[in-house]
């Protein structure tokens, strides 16, 4: 990957189609970074039995991912991590600049991001042996840093207040839809898909190293420790966060509007307790358990 690719997308974040939403399969997408075509493109995907796909709901460790994953594929180097902006070295599927991303991009292997529920994807990963990696994480710690993304993601609706964006995110009312829903489709295919690993963003922050051992071995890369420590010392909080190919701060303020706050905001586990009050605590252990109720998993939320 050469200069030109730390521009890929960067021309199509001119501010246009902030105001959009497109609805895809009765699905919610930003306009800004979706469209029909972009979307119907993704869920018809040629995947090639070598790729690599990070599956999230957002502000679960989609970025930490990416990054982990780089760094796996690079034996522990940093330089591409440090380069190559995330968005143009592990491209979401779905999003417009896609091809632009693959023009610009010859790594191998290829690394995908998607925020797609499993359903919309199911028949593009039919008989593929693309290797996925789904990462879930505390709900609500997904609601309350999903919450101030968007208060300064200016192609997500503004919402006033927590409490407001509390009822749509238990709704299913944000982009891409239910959390319970995208949570429950994907893991719960780790009965049939052995090309599918689910680890949670509380497992990678408890032991980074093991589950930097236990995804590269899953990737069928497996590492020295040395290499393992150097991708470790890449992908902790403090560093990503100065690291300009992830923290976001290549976007312009009309994008992300960085006087607001900072993507690389907070990363720890937790973080829910210093937001919800006691009855948004209820309120949203009575919808989990209502839509988690014939899950079998188990996460590892607390620490
Ligand atoms: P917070 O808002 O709670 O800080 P995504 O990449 O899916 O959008 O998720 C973003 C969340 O992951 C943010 O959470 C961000 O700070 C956190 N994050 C990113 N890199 C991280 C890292 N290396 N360690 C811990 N958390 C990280």
């Amino acid at each position: 990957m050469g200069e030109t690719s730390k521009l890929v997308g960067l021309s199509l974040y001119d501010g246009a189609r902030l105001d959009v939403t497109e609805m895809f399969q009765g699905f919610m997408f930003p306009g800004l970074l979706h469209t029909q075509e972009s979307l119907h493109c993704a869920v018809n995907f040629p995947f090639q039995d070598t790729d690599i796909i990070i599956a999230t709901y957002p502000k679960s460790g989609t970025t930490w991912m990416q990054q982990i994953v780089t760094l796996i594929t690079s034996r522990g180097d940093p330089n591409i991590a440090q380069t190559v902006p995330n968005w143009a070295r592990t491209p979401w599927l779905e999003q417009i600049y896609l091809k632009d991303a693959l023009e610009a991009s010859s790594l191998t292997p290829r690394i995908f991001t998607t925020h797609l529920p499993y359903q919309l994807l199911s028949s593009a990963l039919q008989g593929s042996k693309a290797k996925v990696i789904y990462v879930s994480r505390n709900p609500k710690d997904v609601a309350v840093s999903y919450y101030h993304f968007h208060n300064i993601a200016s192609f997500l609706p503004n919402l006033a207040t927590f409490q407001e964006f509390l009822h749509q995110f238990l709704e299913g009312k944000v982009s891409p839809g239910s959390w319970f829903d995208h949570v429950k489709d994907w893991t719960s295919q780790t009965a049939t898909m052995n090309n599918l690993l689910h680890i949670t963003y509380e497992e990678l922050w408890q032991d980074l190293h093991g589950s930097i051992k236990r995804l590269s071995a899953f990737l069928q890369c497996p590492l020295e420790d040395d290499e393992v420590n150097n991708c470790a010392k890449h992908t902790v909080f403090s560093v990503m966060k100065e690291n300009k190919m992830v923290n976001y701060t290549l976007l312009p303020d009309n994008i992300i509007d960085h006087s607001k706050g900072s993507f690389m905001r907070n990363g720890k586990i937790g973080d829910w307790k210093n937001l919800f009050t006691e009855e948004q605590d209820q309120y949203f252990k009575g919808i989990c358990e209502s839509k988690m109720k014939d899950w079998p998993s188990e996460f590892v939320w607390e620490v």
